[in-house]
């Protein structure tokens, strides 16, 4: 055990996907935390390996850092709390990027974990402790970005308490183009300026636009997925926190994106498309669109059925 370890690899993800926040995310293809986890023969070490181009940027301390409190959730539920195991992170996506950066090493964490100690839970087991994760970094527990950085694919999450997770397929030809903009905006603050209150009408016309979208993406209907995946939750406030909002999101929909929308609690932003030609002319004119208002910005362009946690 001493020598043992393993290597998970988590993708990145977009969350609420518009219509369904907190409840609705999906798998990206591309860039993802990776997490070795290795048995160490002395006392739990405190701190966690950091390395990655994001390495130096999140605490490494293990009460502090996703991947530490999803592993030591983890031991805890599994009775395995006097288990010495040692967490390497290789932190590759950016923080506050609104791309399940949080999420990502959580979910590679306890990948990984749970492979090394045999494979005592199923990879959909493992989404409590992840969440855990997400409750030290956002200061909520929510899964929209660890259930599809775990899972894979589109995820809808029916409830919380208790946790009742949905995949869903969605059509092959459906693309997103995420393009982030060189900014960091963390959750916890895109959270605090939301309202505490919804209005009796947007409350209806949330819940009907994320029962149609979900209709859109079961019937392949591409049209009914692009007018219902607004979203009046978050985006009307969260907006305000990205420069050039209003323009990025026309640019978008003028070069043929069917829907638009914040990817997590931003900056990123999304455009949903129909094949990944279009979706990768879309992330270059919504780059350049963010370039008007002198921000970089670094693009990928994924299908919605791509695979989560992997050992690597
Ligand atoms: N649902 C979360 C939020 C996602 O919007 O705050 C954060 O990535």
């Amino acid at each position: 055990m001493k020598d043992k370890f393993v290597t998970a690899f988590a993708p990145a993800t977009v969350a609420n996907v518009g219509c369904g926040f907190d409840i609705m995310g999906f798998a990206l293809g591309g860039n993802g935390d990776k997490v070795t986890i290795s048995g160490a023969s002395g006392k739990r070490s405190k701190n966690i390996l950091m390395t990655g181009p994001f390495g130096d940027l999140i605490p490494a301390d293990r009460l502090k850092n996703t991947a530490g409190v999803a592993v030591d959730a983890y031991l805890e539920a599994t009775g395995n709390t006097n288990l010495n195991l040692d967490i390497a992170l290789e932190k590759n996506l950016p923080l506050g990027s609104g791309m399940g950066s949080s999420a990502s090493s959580a979910a590679a964490a306890v990948f990984a974990a749970n492979e090394f100690l045999g494979n005592q839970l199923s990879t959909r087991d493992l989404i409590p402790f992840a969440m855990e994760g997400e409750r030290v970094a956002c200061g909520t527990a929510h899964a929209d970005n660890v259930a599809p950085s775990l899972l894979g694919g589109f995820l809808l999450i029916r409830s919380y308490s208790p946790l009742d997770i949905i995949k869903v397929k969605c059509p092959d030809d459906l693309y997103s183009a995420v393009v982030h903009p060189h900014i960091e905006l963390k959750t916890s603050d895109a959270r605090r300026i939301l309202k505490r209150e919804i209005p009796m009408q947007d409350v209806i016309r949330q819940s009907a636009n994320s029962a149609a979208f979900m209709v859109g993406i079961l019937t392949e209907d591409y049209d009914l997925i692009g007018r219902s995946v607004t979203d009046l939750l978050a985006e009307p406030k969260r907006n305000q926190l990205i420069p050039g909002f209003d323009a990025v999101r026309m640019a978008a929909f003028e070069s043929g994106a069917i829907g638009f929308g914040i990817s997590g609690s931003g900056p990123s932003v999304f455009a949903l498309c129909r094949g990944e030609y279009k979706a990768t002319t879309i992330a270059a004119k919504i780059k350049d669109a963010f370039l008007g208002y002198g921000l970089n910005s670094d693009s990928l362009v994924s299908g919605l059925n791509s695979p989560g946690t992997r050992l690597v």
